[in-house]
């Protein structure tokens, strides 16, 4: 084996995967580092961490039981974090944006955003994953991302969405959403940078629902 192979291998046994709670700062400029020379980065992602983090409980996508972090030896290394999102089926679409440019018709559109709640399918959205640059390359983010996955698994959840790296995500078993029909509410983001994975297998080939549906991530998403 080579010897930086076996390093690799050392570290990440040594990492310890843990729900994070108490180092909100460390984990802003870990995200801050991670993407500061990303070519397709807009440089924000830790504003979008900080704001899902301070989102009130009750009408939060924030799952704190899926955000997680690696350590070694007490310092933070890795960060990934799942936020609660819904894949709204093609009909809901339709029916909601017609409702909600009627300003006067604000109950009718609170009950259709209710019933398309109640018909959307309930899924994950992976962002940020972020390694400290020093520590790229080791096997971190593939730990983080397993762990992620089990623990998503383990609370009930059957699918994970997110736009990344076209060459990384598919060696966990990610697919293209356009295979599955579903579309991300942004135009100008390419096809090839939008995955999906089934945590259950079938889960969404099976579901009728889901080919036409769009991705409707947390609130926090569009602004920050
Ligand atoms: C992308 C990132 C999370 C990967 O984590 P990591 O711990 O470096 O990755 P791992 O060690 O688990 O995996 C290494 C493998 O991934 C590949 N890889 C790493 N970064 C990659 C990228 N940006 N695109 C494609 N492949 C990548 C490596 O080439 C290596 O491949 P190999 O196993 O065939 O040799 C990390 O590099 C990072 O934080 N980057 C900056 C922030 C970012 O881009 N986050 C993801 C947003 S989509």
């Amino acid at each position: 084996m080579m010897k930086e192979e076996l390093l690799n291998k050392l570290v990440v046994r040594s990492c310890d995967l843990r729900v994070e709670s108490k180092s909100a700062l460390q984990i802003f400029s870990l995200v801050e580092k991670a993407f500061e020379k990303e070519p397709h980065s807009d440089h924000r992602e830790q504003f979008l961490v900080e704001k899902l983090y301070q989102a009130p409980p009750e009408e939060s996508s924030f799952i704190p039981e899926l955000s997680l972090v690696a350590e070694l030896e007490d310092e933070i290394v890795g960060f990934a974090l799942l936020t609660k999102c819904l894949l709204v089926p093609h009909h809901q679409q339709q029916s909601s944006s017609e409702c909600s440019t009627n300003n006067n018709l604000t109950s009718l559109t609170t009950s259709t955003e209710e019933k398309q709640q109640q018909e959307s399918i309930i899924s994950l959205c992976l962002a940020p994953l972020a390694i400290k640059p020093q520590y790229h390359k080791m096997g971190i983010g593939s730990l983080l991302m397993r762990e992620a996955h089990k623990r998503a698994k383990e609370l009930g959840f059957t699918s994970v969405v997110l736009v990344g790296h076209e060459h990384y995500y598919p060696r966990f078993g990610y697919r293209l959403m356009r295979e599955f029909g579903i579309s991300v509410p942004y135009q100008d983001i390419p096809a090839q940078y939008c995955m999906v994975i089934e945590l259950v297998e079938g889960c969404l080939s099976s579901d009728s629902r889901v080919n036409g549906s769009m991705v409707q991530f947390a609130k926090e998403f569009s602004n920050y």
